[in-house]
């Protein structure tokens, strides 16, 4: 039996496979409202038709200044659930599990107004540079992923994954090459992981089904965080009851990063071995035995898949019959794959 299609169970959700769909902003949100449009019904249910265990919906903005632009998806007010309950509705249709990813990208927010970010540094020229937060400003934050996480249940959602990767706001205070604050919130690797530790609070208080954090792992830069610095960080997660971690890596200061396939699975490894926690692998994954691979030899406990899902929705169809194994293709489209 192939491993990528044995089921995984996390709490009282049971996910069919063990492939998931990465979040991916899609910046369809076209009146800029952050409402769900018609791009989203037929982009995400398309991938539950081809029998993605997961589905993470894209990064979705807790706080109106908190989205990475303007076509951002947003959970920040009642107005949003009707539309991601629509969707989430369509995905379990077809026997889909389903997540959101609760974002604020801080500092790479490119949108119009005041942007905020732990310390006043601007990403690169291209970016306003942000107000240094107050404590009174992180707090209302970690008010509105608590918030984020109520109207995520509302709508229906089986999975909660918080953005703290790729450079956004929670990432921007775990790496000390972007947070240079002197209070509380900065300094230590304890400080720099409080608003982390905050939030997985706040959230879990309202929040009892399975509880994802996505990382950068790697900063790539001199001075900044590894995977073996982000082993203390992950066993505070895991003590505040975070049941996976979604390795990623990069992007929290502009860094060239020599990406090939699998690049960042040994991160996922280290992760999964030395805190040890639950870690999805993702990152130039689109081999089906790559896939196996990955899993059979304990380097980690989910596949994400990205591009390769833009590119073949039905990317699962194929796998299951390169492993010899049974992916559950719907009736309709029966004549074509079996
Ligand atoms: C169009 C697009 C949008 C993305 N948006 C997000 C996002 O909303 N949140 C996130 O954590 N990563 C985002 N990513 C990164 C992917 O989730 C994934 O980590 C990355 O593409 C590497 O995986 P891949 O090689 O399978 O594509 C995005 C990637 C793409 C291509």
């Amino acid at each position: 039996m192939a491993k990528l299609f044995e089921p995984m169970t996390i709490k009282d959700i049971t996910f069919k496979n063990r492939i998931v769909m990465a979040p991916m902003c899609m910046y369809q949100s076209d009146k800029e409202d952050g409402q769900v449009t018609d791009w989203h019904r037929v982009h995400y249910p398309t991938r539950a038709v081809g029998q993605i265990g997961l589905i993470i919906v894209e990064a979705t903005a807790v706080q109106s200044q908190g989205r990475i632009s303007s076509r951002d998806l947003g959970i920040w007010e009642d107005s949003h659930i009707e539309g991601l309950t629509e969707i989430v509705r369509l995905m379990k249709a077809h026997g889909s599990k389903t997540g959101i990813q609760l974002a604020h990208a801080g500092r790479k927010a490119d949108i119009e107004g005041t942007i905020y970010a732990p310390s006043a540094i601007a990403f690169n020229e291209r970016y306003q540079t942000p107000a240094a937060m107050t404590v009174e400003d992180i707090q209302e934050t970690v008010q509105a992923f608590k918030d984020g996480a109520v109207r995520s249940k509302e709508a229906g959602f089986d999975v909660i994954e918080l953005h703290a990767a790729h450079g956004y706001l929670i990432n921007q205070f775990l790496s000390p090459l972007t947070n240079k604050r002197e209070d509380q919130y900065g300094g230590s690797s304890e400080n720099r992981y409080r608003i982390l530790r905050e939030t997985i609070d706040a959230v879990k208080a309202v929040w009892d089904g399975p509880l994802f954090v996505r990382v950068s792992a790697h900063d790539y830069t001199e001075g900044g965080m590894t995977p073996d610095q982000y082993v203390e960080m992950a066993q505070w997660m895991k003590e505040q009851g975070v049941d996976l971690i979604d390795v990623s890596s990069g992007a929290v200061v502009p860094a060239r990063i020599h990406a090939f396939p699998g690049y960042q699975v040994p991160f996922a490894e280290t992760l999964k071995k030395e805190t040890p926690i639950a870690t999805g692998a993702v990152g130039l994954i689109t081999n089906p035995q790559h896939a196996e691979e990955i899993l059979q030899n304990g380097r980690a406990d989910m596949i994400f898949l990205a591009r390769e899902l833009l590119r073949d929705p039905y990317w699962a169809y194929r796998a299951a019959k390169e492993l010899g194994a049974e992916s559950g293709v719907p009736v309709p489209y029966e004549r074509g794959w079996v």
